[in-house]
């Protein structure tokens, strides 16, 4: 697909067909995210891929409880819990009182647009789940401590098509040349 196209064509998907996700496209999709620039090319996201059933509903009910992503993680095929190793990332635009800017949350960002695009280009449906509780999902997949919770990723193929939510019009978001002159 062109790349506009699959800009557009994204969807966040909650409801999935009960299709495995082959393994060259989950591959594919991983590639895609590692394509992703990251902070002095750090690479600092890190890829828990479940995909056994067992398990992601051990992930859904643990993680999710009380939450709506609860039954949206439960259909899903696949998951993948983003983590970030923040190592040196950051660390050379540290500000003058020492503090490091978490540029490991803006790379791991990067990298999951890249991913959910990916899956969009291979009709594949993703939803990024920030809804759930990340010391419990590090439990029930067994993230080293040194590695941060960024998003769980649910993918399958869409049992759904989902409408496309209202963007703000560029008047509300985009200012030119300072603050006072709004986008025509
Ligand atoms: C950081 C982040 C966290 C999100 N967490 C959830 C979530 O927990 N549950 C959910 O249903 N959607 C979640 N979403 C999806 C947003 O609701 C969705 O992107 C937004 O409504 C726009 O719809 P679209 O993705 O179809 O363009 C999340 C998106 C982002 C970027």
């Amino acid at each position: 697909m062109e790349t506009a196209r699959v800009i557009y064509a994204r969807r966040s998907v909650r409801k999935f067909k009960t299709d495995p996700i082959p393994l060259d496209q989950v591959e594919f999709l991983l590639d895609a995210a590692q394509q992703a620039p990251s902070w002095m090319n750090s690479q600092s996201p890190r890829y828990f891929v479940i995909n056994n059933r067992e398990l992601i509903d051990k992930l859904a009910d643990e993680s999710c409880q009380g939450r709506r992503s609860l039954n949206i993680l439960k259909t899903a095929p696949c998951a993948i819990f983003v983590c970030a190793l923040p190592g040196n990332c950051g660390k050379g635009a540290a500000t003058r009182d020492g503090k490091i800017p978490e540029w490991f949350m803006f790379d791991s960002a990067l990298a999951v647009e890249n991913l959910c695009l990916a899956a969009t280009d291979r009709g594949i449906g993703s939803l990024i789940i920030g809804g759930y509780d990340p010391d419990i999902a590090r439990k029930v997949i067994g993230i080293p401590d040194e590695m941060i919770p960024v998003c769980l990723i649910a993918l399958g193929y869409p049992d759904e098509d989902p409408v496309a939510p209202p963007r703000l019009s560029k008047k509300d978001v985009v200012r030119v040349n300072g603050p006072a002159e709004a986008w025509k």
